[in-house]
């Protein structure tokens, strides 16, 4: 009988719950007005040449490398930062290399890293989820071939000092270190300028998040030219769609856009984690476009409970570490105003048996 890798058959699956989500949509971290007008208005304009060809990625290749500072031999567009993630792993891990991954953490790295029959060593975060550098450095061995890190977290939205991250990319030399900086539009700080300097380092950034463009699945991978020279042997000479490529000269071009959403989201996660303070709910302070919040036993009821006002969040209770918690994507003002309102109804309903804690 024909049998999967033995390193497939014992992957733990992953279903994002992503049927049914009519409302509004603070479950994936997406952005929830939509992309850029000029987006809609090219694709709008785009005719049967380019989707009758294969999809050609240099030139924008190019344009986004201009837009970030980088030099285009160093710069790989994926199919989203998924992509980026299953092309380092596939480039860097052998069977029986170790990876490091700090939990709770995106679930990618884990699955696409186990996939290649390496063994996935997984370290608790410190307290209140901080990243715990020094556990991190005791466990570098010369077996390690890979770590990745979000950059803010996701689903905790914390965060890794530069220099926490310097001493994991000096410590680990043949160790590929991707940091994942998917949500680095809410936060604002970066490794990317390294990458030329870094010869270890890779950057991931993504345009599902701020840009609007979840859909069309399209991301970055960065680090030096000479080993994304390695990493482009593994990738699909068309791994990015032709519809996506056609956009993303106008995501990049509509800054404004993606400036003024940003500018929401960061306020409208004040407004929250304020908000969760005055209901005396546990929350993690964030830099991303979530807030990850401690419910407890009633983490169920309460999603559900949210989801019949309309709102759509996402229960994290499985993750590790993460018993009862929820997390709660931020979106633009007036969604945000809605959130509010929602948010101190369930909490009122539930208070007597046991939210708030
Ligand atoms: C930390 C992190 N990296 C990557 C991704 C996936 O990004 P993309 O849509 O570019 O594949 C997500 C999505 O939730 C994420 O949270």
């Amino acid at each position: 009988m024909l049998e999967a890798r033995r390193a497939v058959r014992t992957l733990k699956e992953y279903h994002p719950p992503l049927g049914g989500r009519v409302g509004l949509r603070l479950d994936f971290n997406e952005n929830t007005v939509g992309c850029s007008p000029r987006v809609l208005e090219c694709l709008r304009r785009l005719q049967f040449e380019p989707l009758a060809r294969y999809p050609e990625r240099e030139s924008v290749e190019h344009q986004v490398a201009a837009h970030l500072g980088l030099d285009p031999a160093g710069l790989l567009l994926t199919n989203g930062v998924d992509e980026a993630i299953h092309l380092i792993c596939e480039t860097y891990l052998e069977s029986g290399d170790e990876v490091l991954i700090v939990v709770p953490t995106f679930s990618m790295y884990e699955i696409y890293a186990a996939t290649t029959g390496a063994k996935v060593i997984t370290i608790p975060a410190g307290a209140e989820f901080r990243y715990p550098t020094d556990d991190v450095l005791a466990r570098i061995s010369p077996r390690t071939r890979l770590t990745a890190i979000a950059n803010p977290n996701n689903p905790t939205g914390a965060v890794v000092a530069k220099a926490d991250l310097l001493r994991i990319l000096r410590a680990a030399p043949d160790a590929a270190v991707l940091v994942d900086e998917a949500y680095f539009d809410f936060y604002g700080e970066s490794l990317l300028p390294e990458v030329m300097n870094l010869a270890n380092l890779f950057v991931a950034r993504t345009f599902s998040k701020a840009y609007g463009l979840a859909g069309l699945r399209i991301g970055v991978l960065a680090g030096s030219a000479a080993q994304m020279a390695m990493v482009r042997r593994v990738s699909s000479p068309y791994n990015v769609n032709a519809v996506a490529l056609a956009c993303l000269p106008d995501a990049l071009a509509d800054q404004e856009y993606v400036r003024q959403y940003v500018a929401e989201v960061r306020q409208g996660r004040e407004e929250l984690q304020h908000e969760l303070q005055s209901l005396k709910l546990h929350f993690w302070p964030s830099q991303a476009n979530f807030v990850l919040v401690q419910i407890g036993e009633r983490h169920d009821a309460f999603v559900r409970a949210m989801r019949e006002r309309g709102i759509l969040v996402r229960d994290r209770s499985r993750d590790p570490g993460c018993d009862g918690c929820v997390r709660i994507s931020v979106g633009a003002k007036a969604q945000t105003e809605r959130l509010i309102v929602a948010l101190r109804e369930v909490v009122r309903a539930m208070a007597p048996t046991g939210v708030p804690a």
